[in-house]
């Protein structure tokens, strides 16, 4: 019998999660997909140009719930979810990454009887000031099936007393969707549009509460900025939540007057990996960023007291900084640091055929041969 999945997506980070995976499943015959978007990211530039670069369809259900307060969008995104839910029954949720969407459809599922299974699980900062970390720890809490990306994920689950047969290690999902886009990223323009040369630019996206609420903080990072970007050009795409704190806080002219810095709106996929590839350092307050760039061995600042990707410290090109040290920071690296490719066990651009097997081996369904594990997605799309 098909077994029916529904595969949740709510926020940027989000798209290029469920995007390799699609893919993966969308072939097997024994599965249907159907695609539910819950609009937390609602902008043409937030969503729908990653939905195009990654090759997904339009979603089956669309559930509109746009921006508001935490307790505005999940309690919205449970109520819009429930009646798809009751209404398509599916075999299993699977949920993504840990934005309010993710909490918000497993709560949804498991009181519905429904199994879900949470990719990217097991990931912990340890500091309960942030919204995702709250939401990591409630949906592993109650998922089915935790598919971690790295050894650590593991032991955290562990010490948080999971059971050993909950949790399956799938690795990082974000690479195979590098490695499915690998010739259309390379062949993107953006390096040349902006006439930038290779390594002689810096980039910096930041969206942490932590960074961008708080007036006087913003200030701060933002006169530092400028001083970066006396070194090399500075490309700076904002998302909304940056450009609204920016425009508040009346600093958002004086980034635009100086000269070597490149405010931009949020860029598509393929753009924006061009130019982390081309990048001699990336200054980020992102979980993805942090991963995607010790997968490429390019060095990354990352703006927060603490990470819940640790492995992109021990083994990557990733560093923790804050305000009053980001200068220094950039000077040293761009003086001394050689570029590294780190090699991390399963990351690897296969997972999506390693949870591909894991959710039909939780479905009931026998394992197919030659097909799952071992196979990248296709970079064919690309
Ligand atoms: C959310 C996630 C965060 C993720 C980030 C990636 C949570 C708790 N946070 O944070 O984990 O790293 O997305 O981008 O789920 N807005 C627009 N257009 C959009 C989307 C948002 O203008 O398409 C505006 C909203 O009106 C709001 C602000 O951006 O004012 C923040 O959006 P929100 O979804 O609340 O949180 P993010 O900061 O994006």
């Amino acid at each position: 019998m098909i077994k029916k999945v529904h595969l949740i997506a709510a926020a940027r980070p989000n798209f290029m999660k469920i995007g390799p995976l699609y893919h993966a499943m969308k072939s097997d015959v024994d599965l249907e997909i159907r695609i539910v978007h819950t609009g937390q990211h609602y902008d043409a530039n937030m969503s729908d140009s990653f939905f195009t670069d990654l090759a997904l369809p339009d979603p089956d259900y669309h559930l509109g719930v746009g921006s508001g307060s935490h307790a505005e969008q999940t309690g919205r995104t449970m109520i819009e979810y429930e009646k798809v839910l009751v209404q398509d029954r599916p075999d299993l949720v699977i949920v993504v990454g840990d934005v309010n969407a993710t909490v918000a459809c497993a709560m949804v599922a498991v009181k519905c009887h429904t199994p879900v299974a949470h990719l990217e699980a097991g990931l912990r900062s340890r500091d309960r000031r942030m919204p995702e970390e709250i939401n990591r720890v409630l949906v592993d809490s109650i998922a089915d099936l935790l598919w971690t990306p790295s050894e650590d994920a593991d032991r955290n689950l562990s010490e948080e007393g999971v059971e050993r047969t909950r949790i399956e290690r799938v690795g990082n999902i974000m690479i195979d969707s590098l490695e499915m886009k690998r010739r259309a990223i390379e062949s993107n323009q953006i390096v040349s549009e902006l006439n930038l040369s290779e390594r002689r630019f810096f980039v910096a996206t930041l969206h942490r509460p932590s960074n961008v609420d708080c007036r006087d903080k913003l200030s701060a990072i933002v006169e530092v900025l400028v001083d970066v970007a006396k070194l090399a050009p500075l490309v700076f795409p904002l998302h909304p939540r940056t450009r609204g704190a920016l425009t508040e806080a009346h600093l958002l002219d004086r980034l635009m007057r100086v000269e070597g810095v490149y405010l931009l709106e949020p860029l598509s996929y393929e753009a924006f990996m061009r130019l982390v590839m081309a990048a001699r350092l990336l200054i980020t307050d992102s979980g993805g960023i942090q991963e995607e760039t010790t997968y490429l061995g390019i060095p990354c600042l990352t703006m927060r007291e603490n990470t819940e990707r640790p492995v992109t410290i021990s083994q990557g090109t990733n560093k923790l900084t804050r305000v009053e040290n980001l200068l220094e920071d950039v000077v040293h690296i761009t003086e001394n640091s050689e570029f590294r490719r780190p090699v991390i066990d399963l990351w690897d651009g296969k997972s999506a055929g390693r949870v591909r097997s894991s959710a039909r081996r939780f479905l009931g369904l026998s394992d197919i041969q030659g097909v799952g594990a071992s196979e990248p997605v296709q970079s064919a799309i690309g």
